[in-house]
């Protein structure tokens, strides 16, 4: 709680005396050459009076009197209300508002030791209240980095302990209530010792001053004098102390407490409570914020939860249903001793295991955690090797009709990038790419497939996958991204390009895609390099 002290302090302890017998005029000029509005008048180092410009406004001009002529004796205020050093700014306050008074004498065992005015005591108020302003702005602004709890709590404390006109010991915890149940549990803490850390860990409603003022939801104080009757929680050697604990609560539940720790005969001041609830009413803000940030993904993550096993319920469901299909088939082939229908059976079996395998394959990777393993690798090899093996792959369709252009960078040379990614990546562009192609029904069209590698600027590789298959309506578009959304019923899983971007992504990479319905579509990865090339 700040004292006369320190305000002293703050502005300087000189003080400017006349003595009764001066001249009013030197006496102004003493206080115009001093830049104050009145002087201690003092006899033989005793107080006698105070001079200041009223008096000299009430008592010398609109009396008609002359300042040369007239000694300050003859008007200087008798009646002066003093203060000591010891004396609270709260205090001075209200006795200048009380007493009308504009100037009081610091007194010390009957020696002036100062002169305070009401100017420099709203200065100080005002001060301090910008203080109290600028710590909660801090505190907001702390609030919307991306910290933890915990460290916020911390930095809360930090400032509430380095605020100079706040006469708190630097010692000081918060608490944190646990919801659902009526336990305080120290979430922060500063300068105190291992034996408080572990007795006050958890503290329940009710108990000690901390707990008090949680229950209550009022805010406890000690000055340290009635320890032995309500400082419940004791430990050996525990020093005489008192607390300021101001429970911090939000639409009548406690949330937690803010506790500080004062010397022994603090004396309780106002200022210090309007000043620590203003900070407990901030941090209920910040504290209800994160967590309903906190619910919000819980949430979003549950409903990302359902959705996968929706899609996953909709693939599985139309693989098993080609299985049963298959097995039907096969069944028949078996009874009517058909060969025919038991390979048209078989085949079908064999391609819905193929695609349960697939899809697992599809999801594990969607699902693997992990940064990618980076290798020195060249680009330009993978695209080959996705190229032959979607030839090989495909050479049993009609995408044998599918011309695949090789438009390879040939000095690309080889870059740090996760190769096992980036095969993938350019698998499922590519399996897209003559899917695309295979389902677009304009005749007389040649189909191709072009894949492109270049390097672009220093520290950008590009690897480009385009066709001129079907293209992309804009509802195709938006909804590529989503997990399982495919357009090519039971043979699409609707992870590819999920799967794509995520391994895009994990290597800070972008894709992008460009796309027109019947004209065909252009996937781009761009990814950063660092002019790693090797
Ligand atoms: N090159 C392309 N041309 C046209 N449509 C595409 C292309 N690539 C992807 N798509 C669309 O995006 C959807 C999702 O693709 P993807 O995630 O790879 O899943 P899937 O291939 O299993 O359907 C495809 O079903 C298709 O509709
Ligand atoms: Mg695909």
């Amino acid at each position: 709680m700040p004292i006369v002290e320190d305000l002293l302090s703050d502005k300087g302890r000189q003080v400017h005396a006349t003595t009764p017998d001066t001249s009013v005029f030197e006496a102004l000029e003493l206080m115009a050459d001093k830049g104050v509005g009145a002087l201690v008048v003092l006899t033989d180092n005793q107080l006698a009076g105070v001079i200041s410009e009223r008096d000299y406004a009430r008592k010398i001009i609109l009396k008609g009197k002359f300042s040369k002529n007239t000694r300050v004796s003859e008007i200087m205020s008798r009646d002066v209300v003093c203060v000591s050093r010891r004396e609270t700014i709260e205090r001075c306050m209200a006795l200048m508002t009380e007493k009308m008074v504009r100037h009081m004498p610091v007194l010390e065992d009957d020696r002036v030791v100062g002169l305070i005015s009401i100017g420099d005591v709203v200065k100080w108020v005002i001060s301090t209240h910008e203080i109290s302003r600028s710590v909660i702005n801090e505190l907001l602004q702390y609030s919307l980095e991306n910290v933890s709890l915990a460290d916020l709590l911390k930095r809360a404390l930090d400032l509430i302990l380095s605020i100079p006109w706040l006469s708190f010991e630097n010692r000081g915890s918060i608490f944190i209530a646990e919801t659902h149940s009526s336990r305080l549990i120290m979430m922060a803490e500063s300068g105190l010792s291992e034996t408080v850390k572990g007795t006050c860990e958890q503290v329940p409603f009710g108990r000690c001053f901390c707990g008090r003022a949680a229950l209550s939801q009022i805010i406890e104080f000690s000055d340290g004098l009635d320890m032995e009757q309500r400082h419940e929680i004791r430990y050996d050697a525990m020093a005489p102390h008192g607390h300021l604990c101001v429970p911090i609560c939000y639409e009548g539940n406690t949330l937690g407490v803010i506790n500080i720790y004062v010397r022994k005969g603090h004396q309780r001041s106002q200022q210090e409570e309007v000043f620590l609830t203003a900070v407990a009413n901030t941090l209920a803000g910040i504290i209800m914020r994160k967590r309903l940030e906190a619910e919000l993904v819980q949430s979003a993550r549950l409903a990302a939860v359902g959705q996968t096993v929706a899609g996953l319920a909709h693939c599985t469901k139309s693989i098993l249903f080609g299985l049963e299909g298959g097995i039907y088939i096969v069944n028949k082939g078996i009874r009517k001793d058909d060969t025919q229908k038991l390979l048209t059976g078989w085949n079908m079996v064999q391609k819905n295991i193929a695609k349960v395998s697939n899809l697992v394959i599809d999801l594990l990777d969607y699902a693997k955690k992990g940064s990618p393993q980076y290798e020195i690798c060249s680009p330009n090899r993978i695209a080959e090797e996705v190229c032959e093996l979607i030839t090989y792959k495909s050479r049993d369709l009609s995408a044998g009709q599918i011309t695949f252009i090789r438009d390879f960078s040939p000095d690309l040379g080889q870059f740090l990038l996760d190769p096992k990614g980036i095969h993938r990546c350019l698998l499922n562009l590519i399996d897209n790419a003559v899917d695309a192609c295979l389902s677009d029904e304009t005749e007389g069209k040649n189909h191709w497939v072009k894949i492109t590698t270049r390097k672009e600027g220093e520290d950008s590789l590009v690897l480009q996958v385009a066709d001129n298959g079907c293209g992309m309506s804009e509802d195709v578009r938006g909804q590529m991204l989503s997990a399982f959304f495919t357009t090519k019923g039971s043979r699409g899983t609707g992870l590819g390009l999920l799967i794509t971007q995520k391994i895009v992504r994990e290597h800070k990479g972008s894709l992008s895609v460009d796309s027109t319905p019947g004209e065909g579509s252009a996937f781009t990865i761009v990814l950063p390099v660092n002019s790693q090339r090797h």
